[in-house]
């Protein structure tokens, strides 16, 4: 069964020269969660941001809740630095770590939601032995590194299975899809079992936030 839908800016889109005010705008706007993307340029041929501009955002008085995606490895001791800043969720790839079983019991730990990261060729078996474990299965819809790729469309199917094993496990994990959604794509991926869903260029390339994030809300709903 879908969760409530919860939208989820990656600020990995934001102008970093001011991300204080983009947050608060993007929660202004109606932002559910902030999506906090930490790539190694090891893992992921990139580098973004670490703990230390989470801590500072999060110390700045805003309050929001932080959904951490982490592309880095070795990943465990990033889930223990994030894991001091009270997030909502940390996700993390199963390629990232010799043990998911245990990184996943030490995102727990936190008393944070566990998250499974599959990309486009990580097949929905690697969630077999940890389903009863995890709080969100994230389906990459680009290969992860940047933002504003292009959603690859065999992701829906994808999506539509990762929906049965849910159910069919009676599992109330969120299910989060991440890359190329935009206004006109995330009904099929609202009506293909996603309810939770990450944007960043769709959201901070518009001038609007506000209107983008109602636009995307409507838009899931006529598929709810
Ligand atoms: C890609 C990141 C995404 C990315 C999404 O590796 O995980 O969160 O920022 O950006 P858009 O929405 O522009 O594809
Ligand atoms: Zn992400």
């Amino acid at each position: 069964m879908k969760n409530k839908s919860l939208i989820c800016p990656s600020i990995l889109s934001a102008d970093f020269s001011q991300l204080g005010a983009e947050v608060k705008s993007v929660l202004d706007a109606g932002a559910d969660m902030i999506h906090f993307d930490v790539m190694d340029n090891h893992y992921v041929p990139n580098l973004t941001i670490g703990p230390c501009v989470a801590e500072s955002l999060v110390s700045s008085g805003l309050k929001f809740n932080l959904d951490v995606h982490l592309m880095v490895k070795p990943v465990d001791s990033l889930i223990e630095q994030f894991g001091q800043l009270s997030p909502s969720f940390i996700s993390i790839h199963p390629e990232s770590t010799e043990h998911l079983d245990r990184s996943l019991s030490l995102i727990k730990s936190f008393g944070a939601g566990a998250g499974v990261v599959l990309n486009p060729s990580t097949s929905l078996s690697t969630l077999d032995y940890v389903i009863d474990k995890i709080d969100m299965v994230l389906i990459m819809s680009v290969n992860p590194g940047f933002g504003g790729q292009s959603f690859i469309p065999a992701a829906l199917q994808k999506i539509e299975k990762a929906r049965s094993l849910l159910d069919k496990n009676n599992s109330k994990a969120r299910l989060q899809v991440d890359g190329g959604i935009k206004i006109d794509n995330i009904s099929s991926i609202a009506s293909a079992g996603a309810d939770t869903f990450v944007a960043g260029s769709a959201i901070f390339g518009a001038e609007n936030y506000k209107s983008v994030i109602s636009t995307m809300r409507q838009q899931i709903e006529n598929n709810n």
